[in-house]
């Protein structure tokens, strides 16, 4: 039988599929370095599954067995992609199941930046609605407003789709290419980055973490923010200047800010933007429901028995291994 890691986010009924076919360990933390149980099961491991583990040559050092990482996830900035290809070791990851379930919470966190919902909520618990309320608690209106979405994949669509349909919005993108379809179905307008920041009440980072989007909004892009701007992240913390946005926030260059994802996560509860009102904080809910929880667990799955039986998994990442190793 073959030795399979679950690790973190692989729901318990996949877990339990899974072991009916290999040795399964299952392992809850973000650590593993120091964990000796870890680093003896990786030992052994022909295949990893799981959520955000750091997958780099050092780790892979530790598994000569490993044939498939298997990402419950889209992103996959945990992984070390070119140090998994030179060793023929396979990588996916979970795109499509999570779509709709990440839009959701990124008009979620959008509604409740713009709506100051969470801080309100915390107003009314601490016995502090004893008045009609003030034009200082007040919010700003999302509905015919101007959404800025920088990432048009499928999750920048689903966005897309909401903002025309649901909320009358005005949808501007920048993206590497152009989408003729989004451009059609919802009305959206392609433009450089700078007119879409210049432009946006709503800017909306939906790219995926790579070398080239590594701090992509800085200091200059807050900037050209307008000063009643709302600046949402749904992607990655590393895609942002946090020290930069602290200050843009701090000096009211931009509004507010709407964070699902920090440079270091779990964020550290020292990170300034904690400490301001106008920032949401949310722990990286993006794909966290448990619907969709289950859905990625079992796409996960399959890419990891497809590797485990010497096929090509549906969404690997780079093929270069498979074939490498395979044909
Ligand atoms: C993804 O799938 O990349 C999500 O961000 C994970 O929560």
């Amino acid at each position: 039988m073959k030795k399979v890691i679950a690790y973190t986010r692989v729901s318990k009924s996949v877990r339990e599929q899974l072991k009916k076919k290999y040795e399964v360990t299952y392992f809850e933390n973000y650590e593993y370095i120091n964990d000796p149980e870890f680093l003896k099961a990786l030992k052994e491991a022909s295949g990893i599954i799981g959520l955000e583990l750091k997958v780099t040559e050092e780790l892979l050092n530790y598994a000569p067995n490993l044939e498939i990482v298997s990402n419950v996830s889209v992103g996959y900035d945990n992984l070390d992609i070119n140090a998994m290809t030179k060793r023929n070791i396979m990588a996916t990851n979970t795109p499509g199941v999570l779509t709709n379930t990440v839009a959701d919470a990124v008009f979620g966190i959008m509604l409740a930046t713009a709506r100051r919902i969470p801080e309100l909520n915390t107003f009314v618990k601490n016995g502090n609605w004893k008045e009609y309320l003030q034009l200082e608690h007040f919010g700003t209106d999302v509905h015919n407003k101007t959404i800025g979405i920088i990432g048009m994949g499928s999750i920048g669509e689903a966005i897309a789709k909401r903002s025309h349909f649901g909320f009358d919005m005005n949808v501007l993108y920048h993206n590497r290419s152009r989408k003729e379809h989004v451009e059609k179905v919802y009305n959206a307008t392609y433009c450089s980055l700078n007119e879409l920041l210049e432009q946006s009440d709503f800017v909306c980072l939906m790219v995926p973490s790579t070398p080239e989007t590594e701090r992509m909004i800085g200091e200059n892009e807050f900037k050209r923010m307008k000063q009643s701007a709302i600046f949402i992240n749904g992607s990655r913390g590393k895609n942002v200047d946090e020290k930069a946005l602290y200050q843009a926030l701090i000096n009211n260059e931009i509004l507010a800010a709407g964070l699902d994802v920090f440079e270091k996560e779990p964020v550290n509860p020292d990170n300034p933007l904690l400490k301001l009102d106008n920032v949401i904080a949310l722990p990286h809910i993006g794909a966290a429901t448990r619907e969709n929880e289950l859905a990625m667990s079992m796409l996960a799955a399959k890419n990891l028995e497809m590797g485990l039986l010497g096929k090509c998994p549906p969404n690997i990442i780079n093929r270069e291994a498979y074939y490498d190793d395979h044909n």
